[in-house]
């Protein structure tokens, strides 16, 4: 195992107003960042989960996107709701959350874990 049992990334990139690609910083991902961070801290994951914010993760449409290793599952977390249940089943349960995965090519199924569909 690596340094970390999981490590999160949450897109945070920002763009101008008048870009027609949106950014997940528009969708709210700074919140959705802060809540993450948060939450894990409260649970007692300090020190083996990290989430760590990112730029652009070529995901944009589905923002805020948020991709979680060693699994490499892209997840869509639009509200503090969804972040509870990935935290629950994904991270504390090793389940993945299909609700809730942006559509593949970026939801792959990796390390045992398994995706149905
Ligand atoms: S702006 Fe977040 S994935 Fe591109």
């Amino acid at each position: 195992m690596g340094k970390y049992q999981y490590h999160i990334f949450i897109c945070t990139n920002q763009r101008a107003d008048d870009d027609e690609r949106g950014s997940c910083a528009k969708r709210g991902s700074a919140h959705i960042r802060d809540f993450l961070k948060k939450t894990l801290y409260m649970r007692g994951h300090k020190g083996k989960i990290r989430a760590n914010q990112a730029g652009c993760l070529d995901a944009c449409a589905f923002g805020p996107t948020v991709v979680i290793y060693p699994e490499e599952v892209w997840y869509s977390l639009k509200t503090e709701a969804d972040v509870l249940e990935v935290i629950e089943k994904h991270v504390e349960g090793g389940e993945i959350v299909d609700r809730l995965l942006i559509p593949k090519p970026w939801a792959k199924p990796f390390n045992g874990l398994k995706i149905e569909g």
